[in-house]
Order: C-alpha cells, then sequence, then structure tokens
C-alpha cells in the first residue's frame, strides 16, 4: 500500500532536533484539564476549552504557514462534537509525508486519534487519499468522500510518537489530532507487547440512538458511537435503560445504562473488513440492568463467525453486575458476533451494553530513529 521503502531519505538534522526538544517543552507547558492530554486544532482554537474541559492547542507550532488552512462548510462538529470547523491542508508531491511529533513516555500506553473531515465539506477541494501513519506503521487510507476518524492505541517506546500522512492523491489534510495517554487500568493491551498496535474498528454503545458522544468522567477520552444500522445488521432488538448507582467498570457508567437485548439472539455483521487473514481484538462490556434477574437466568453463549468462543456465559456468575471479555479472533473481510440464549436453560435473552473492536496490527520498526518534521 505504502512504498516509502529507498524513495526518500528521511534526515534527522540538528535543527530538527533543536525544534523536537523546543516543541516537547511547549507541549509540557501547556496546562491540561485532563493530566498528560494533548488535543490539537488544526490551524487555530487555540486556549479554546470545550464543554467536556479539554483545552485545545493549535498546530502552529508544528507548522506555523497558514497556506493550507481552510474552513470547513458543513459542521462536522454534529458528529465529532468539538465545534471545530478548521483543516489543514498539505500541499504535497508524490509519497510526501508531513508528521506531527508529539511527547510521550516509555512503556505508558496511549490513544492517538486524528479526524479527517469529510473534504466536500471544504470549499474548492478535490478528492484525496493519504494514508495515515502511527510511528512508521500504517493504520489507515483516508478517503475524502467519507468523514472519518482514525485511532490507534499502543505502548510507547521512545519520547515522542509520529503521526504522519503520506500523500497517495490529491492533497492530505487533517482536522484534529489527540494523544490520552491510558490508566493503568486499562486493558487493551492486556497480554500483548511494545510490537502492536491496536487500531480501533468501531466502538459501540448499545441503546444510545444519538450523536457519538465522549464522557466527561471517562479517563480514556474515548468516542464512542450509535450502532450503525447500514453497518451492522441487527435481529429485532429492545432497547433496555437503568440507572446505575456505581459499579468498578473499564468504561463510563453512561455507557452501561442503555443495552439492548433479544428474547432469543441478537448479530452484528460487519462485512467490510480488510480481504486478508488479519487478527482482532473484540471487547464486550456486559450489565445486567434488570433487577429481577438472578444468576442462572440469563445465560448466553457468544459466536463469532460461526465459532463458540464462549459457553454458558452468565453476568452475574460471580455476584457482580458487570463483567467484561476480550476475545481474540482472526478473520478475512468480515465477521460475524452472535449472543444466543442457552435454549432450555436460560429464562432470560442475551444482553450487550457496548463493545468495540480493535484489529491487531504488527508495529513497524524504524530503520532510522525517528523522521524528519519536514521532508528534506
Ligand atoms: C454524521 O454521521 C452520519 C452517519 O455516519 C451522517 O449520515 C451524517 O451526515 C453526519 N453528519 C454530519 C454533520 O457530519
Ligand atoms: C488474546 O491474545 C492476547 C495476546 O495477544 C493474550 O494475552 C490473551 O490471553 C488472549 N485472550 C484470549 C481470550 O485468548
Ligand atoms: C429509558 O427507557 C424509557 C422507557 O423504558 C424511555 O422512556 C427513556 O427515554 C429511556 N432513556 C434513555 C436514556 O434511553
Ligand atoms: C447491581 O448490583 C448491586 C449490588 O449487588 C445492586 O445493589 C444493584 O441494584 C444492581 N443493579 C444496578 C442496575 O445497579
Ligand atoms: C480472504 O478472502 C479473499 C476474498 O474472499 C480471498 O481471495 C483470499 O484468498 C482470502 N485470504 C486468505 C488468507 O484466506
Ligand atoms: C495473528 O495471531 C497469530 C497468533 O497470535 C500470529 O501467529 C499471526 O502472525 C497473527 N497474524 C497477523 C496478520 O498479525
Ligand atoms: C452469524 O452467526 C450465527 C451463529 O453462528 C449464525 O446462526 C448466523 O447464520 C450467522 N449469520 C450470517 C449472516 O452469517
Ligand atoms: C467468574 O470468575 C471466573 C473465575 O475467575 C472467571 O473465569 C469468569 O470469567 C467470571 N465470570 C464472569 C461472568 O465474569
Ligand atoms: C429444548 O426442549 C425442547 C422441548 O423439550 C426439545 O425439543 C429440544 O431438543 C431442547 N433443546 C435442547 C438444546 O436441549
Amino acid at each position: 500500500m505504502i512504498g516509502m521503502g529507498g524513495r526518500h531519505n528521511w534526515r534527522l538534522t540538528s535543527v530538527d532536533s533543536f525544534i523536537l526538544c523546543l516543541l516537547i517543552l511547549l507541549v509540557q507547558s501547556i496546562p491540561a484539564h485532563q493530566e498528560g492530554f494533548i488535543s490539537i486544532k488544526c490551524c487555530g482554537g487555540e486556549g479554546q476549552t470545550d464543554s467536556s474541559s479539554i483545552t485545545w492547542i493549535s498546530d502552529d507550532q508544528w507548522y506555523p504557514d497558514e497556506t493550507g488552512c481552510q474552513n470547513i462548510a458543513r459542521a462536522s462538529s454534529d458528529n465529532y462534537t468539538t465545534g471545530h470547523d478548521k483543516v489543514r491542508y498539505f500541499y504535497l508531491g508524490n509519497s510526501e509525508k508531513r508528521c506531527y511529533s508529539l511527547p510521550t513516555t516509555p512503556d505508558r500506553d496511549y490513544l492517538i486519534r486524528g479526524t479527517f473531515p469529510f473534504s466536500n465539506s471544504v470549499v474548492g477541494s478535490v478528492s484525496s487519499t493519504f494514508d495515515v501513519l502511527v510511528g512508521v506503521t500504517p493504520i489507515d487510507l483516508v478517503d475524502s468522500s467519507g468523514e472519518s476518524q482514525v485511532e490507534g492505541i499502543f505502548r510507547a517506546t521512545d519520547q515522542y510518537i509520529d503521526f504522519c500522512l503520506v500523500q497517495e492523491t490529491g492533497d492530505p489534510y487533517i482536522s484534529q489530532l489527540e494523544l490520552r495517554p491510558l490508566s493503568d487500568d486499562s486493558s487493551y493491551l492486556d497480554g500483548k507487547d511494545s510490537t502492536v498496535l491496536l487500531k480501533l474498528v468501531d466502538r459501540v454503545d448499545l441503546g444510545n440512538n444519538g450523536i457519538p458522544i465522549r464522557f466527561p468522567d471517562d479517563p480514556h477520552d474515548r468516542i464512542w458511537t450509535s450502532q450503525d444500522t447500514e453497518r451492522v445488521s441487527l435481529s429485532a432488538i429492545t432497547t433496555i435503560n437503568n440507572t446505575i448507582s456505581k459499579t468498578v467498570a473499564k468504561v463510563p457508567l453512561k455507557v452501561l445504562e442503555t443495552a439492548i437485548t433479544n428474547e432469543y439472539s441478537f448479530q452484528f455483521l460487519y462485512i467490510d473488513l480488510e480481504t486478508r487473514d488479519c487478527n482482532y481484538t473484540i471487547f464486550l462490556h456486559f450489565f445486567e440492568l434488570d433487577d429481577n434477574v438472578r444468576p442462572g437466568q440469563r445465560v448466553f453463549d457468544i459466536y463469532i463467525n460461526n465459532e463458540k468462543q464462549q459457553a454458558n456465559f452468565d453476568i452475574k456468575e460471580n455476584g457482580s453486575n458487570y463483567s467484561e471479555l476480550a476475545l481474540n479472533v482472526t478473520a478475512n473481510g468480515s465477521l460475524n458476533l452472535t449472543l444466543a440464549r442457552v435454549e432450555n436453560k436460560s429464562k432470560f435473552g442475551p444482553i450487550l451494553n457496548a463493545y468495540e473492536i480493535m484489529q491487531v496490527r504488527q508495529w513497524v520498526e524504524g530503520t532510522h530513529h525517528r523522521d524528519g518534521m519536514y521532508v528534506q
């Protein structure tokens, strides 16, 4: 997909090193409400604090030139809830790249997220496609025909991480870039090492039919979407909700307060995944919202691509009404996640409150210490 090998010579000069040090100092001196968050609105937004108390900075420390700055005509804020109406274009030649270098602490886990608005919302724009890299690992190909967000989770191995755009056709662009250190109780990379990068495929708050939301009490500042009915086909389901007073969970309580259920079963079908053998980890978050359900009364099997991954799953079997599962699967092109009531045993059908699908990608080792901020 990306033919970078040998075609360009990325050099780190002492000027770049100086700029990097300067950037680290600048970024660290920014008073952030959420410790360690780096929140960048490209082409502006300096010092703005949004409704989630996140303080945003401009990217002019990385790219002072304003030539590539454009306004977004259609408010992408409706979907990504920050109200930022600018985008930075990079006018690049064949396969050139531009990076944002962000400071990290080695051995710490991070979430990194770039937002790329629908390019038709930018006056006079032509279509473009470009690769998005974390370090030197490609994680996505952005196509300007749709609005997109690209998110990766990784363990830092160095003092910085590069987030890069590599030109394919037309001009690459970016509107927002966010880096969030994950707290120690995050289990995304459990059992995995620093040789992998998780690419977010979908993160769904079931039973919530509104716009994507970030919850101010989410230490990882994740964005939870509602079920995309075009992408995922569901059999008849019922939405249920309840108020949760308190519980120890890996996701915000608000995410657990809504769920879907069906008397017998329901399924999620993803048919547009990469067509090659890829590894995925699927995180399932369960909370028994119905206090009338006792242990042994809601028991279900969990299938992925027709293989039973969990038999007789019972959320309440250990006395808690919260449970989570991480399932590893290899899939080529499609994923069918099905939850089905255990026949003749369970009184109630399956319930699911939220899920996340992550593609497990091998981290590509850089052959050089780091990519320069500017192409030489
Ligand atoms: C929000 O997302 C939905 C579904 O992806 C899309 O149809 C809609 O146009 C988007 N709205 C905005 C304002 O981006
Ligand atoms: C999933 O894979 C990770 C390593 O990638 C491993 O540590 C974990 O135990 C696996 N989980 C299951 C349920 O197999
Ligand atoms: C919870 O469910 C009730 C009906 O059972 C509904 O009226 C209400 O809007 C729901 N609340 C949320 C937050 O979905
Ligand atoms: C969850 O469990 C606690 C303690 O067992 C219980 O008090 C609570 O009512 C349960 N349900 C909800 C919806 O929080
Ligand atoms: C993945 O699926 C595609 C299309 O069905 C097929 O051509 C390809 O051989 C499959 N790859 C593997 C590794 O099975
Ligand atoms: C998927 O996981 C298996 C087992 O952990 C590993 O051997 C294989 O290389 C992985 N495949 C990819 C494409 O990462
Ligand atoms: C999804 O998996 C379930 C359980 O294995 C199966 O019954 C169902 O037919 C599958 N759906 C599709 C569309 O393959
Ligand atoms: C209950 O505890 C056992 C043993 O620790 C564990 O294997 C199982 O997954 C737990 N069940 C649930 C629903 O969390
Ligand atoms: C469930 O019970 C019905 C009626 O007794 C029986 O026909 C069926 O085979 C049972 N199913 C299973 C999976 O035991």
